[in-house]
């Protein structure tokens, strides 16, 4: 035969004691069995003998339920503001708005800051007609000098000396005399009665068209006269990366106002 624990019974006999009579409840523990025991007219033997007796035995269900706090973290959950349910679309929208904003940030299309791109179509609306579109100019028939074959450039040795004349043409760019550029070039100075017409001036031209016609007129007639480490950093390469430095110069050339032989000295260079 299995032994009933003695404290179940020692809480048997509490609660009938607590049924047969109020106070029996409150009295201490300890006299609570020999009380209980008086109340139901039972001898304390008896109660050992449950078959007798027919105490309920005690059960789960008559445990009070006692709820337990939440621990921090399940606490803080239930308390905590929740996402809204409308954040599941702007969510679902994320990857549009990233490949809006990849593009967005994209950088230029080419030729936006080249200035061979640039300068071709300054060349094209303004000197072509004259100097023709392989720059061969009188050499071909043109109406302009010749500029190809580094023509040009062994008149203008300094860009900055280029972008003058471009700027103020053959009535401000030249000398009393009318000659213009380098008075010791190869093959002698040039001079403005040596054509039947005359370069005009292009005072509309913006400082960066400016800089970029010469650029273009540089590197794409100048051949074998060409060499980029003698343009002072007058480059297409200083030009892509910066096109407001060499606009800087520009505009500071044209400062120095007309006449044959504009003074460079004073001009800052990008290097
Ligand atoms: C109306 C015709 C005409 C137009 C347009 C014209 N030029 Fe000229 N250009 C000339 C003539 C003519 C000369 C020779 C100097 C003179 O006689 O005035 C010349 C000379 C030059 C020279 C000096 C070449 C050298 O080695 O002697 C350069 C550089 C030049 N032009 C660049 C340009 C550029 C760049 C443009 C366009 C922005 C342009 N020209 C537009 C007629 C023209």
């Amino acid at each position: 035969m299995t032994e009933i624990p003695e404290h179940l019974l020692k809480r048997a006999a509490e609660r009938r004691a607590a049924m047969a009579g109020g106070d029996a409840a409150a009295t201490p523990a300890g006299d609570a069995a020999p009380a209980a025991a008086a109340a139901s007219g039972a001898a304390p033997a008896a109660a050992i003998t449950p078959a007798k007796t027919r105490a309920p035995l005690p059960t789960l269900d008559a445990e009070p339920v006692v709820v337990k706090p939440d621990i921090a973290v399940v606490a803080a959950a239930k308390t905590r503001k929740r996402v809204p349910y409308w954040a599941a679309s702007v969510l679902a929208l994320l990857p549009l708005w990233a490949f809006i904003y990849v593009s967005a940030v994209q950088p230029p299309p080419a030729g936006e800051n080249d200035p061979l791109v640039i300068g071709k179509e300054v060349y094209a609306g303004n000197c072509q007609s004259c100097h023709l579109t392989n720059g061969a100019g009188a050499s071909e028939g043109g109406a302009g000098q010749q500029l190809n074959a580094g023509h040009a450039i062994t008149t203008f040795k300094d860009p900055l000396a280029m972008v003058h004349w471009i700027h103020f043409g053959y009535q401000d760019g030249a000398r009393a005399d009318g000659s213009y550029g380098d008075p010791k070039r190869p093959g002698g100075a040039m001079n403005t009665a040596t054509l039947p017409s005359n370069m005009p001036a292009f005072p509309a031209l913006s400082p960066e068209e400016l800089a970029a016609v010469v650029i273009y007129v540089r590197t794409e007639f100048g051949a074998d006269k060409y060499d980029p480490k003698a343009e002072q950093g007058f480059t297409a390469e200083a030009f892509a990366a910066a096109p407001t430095a060499l606009a800087t110069e520009v505009t500071a050339v044209i400062a120095l106002g007309a006449g044959g032989d504009p003074d460079l000295s004073g001009v800052a260079r990008g290097k």
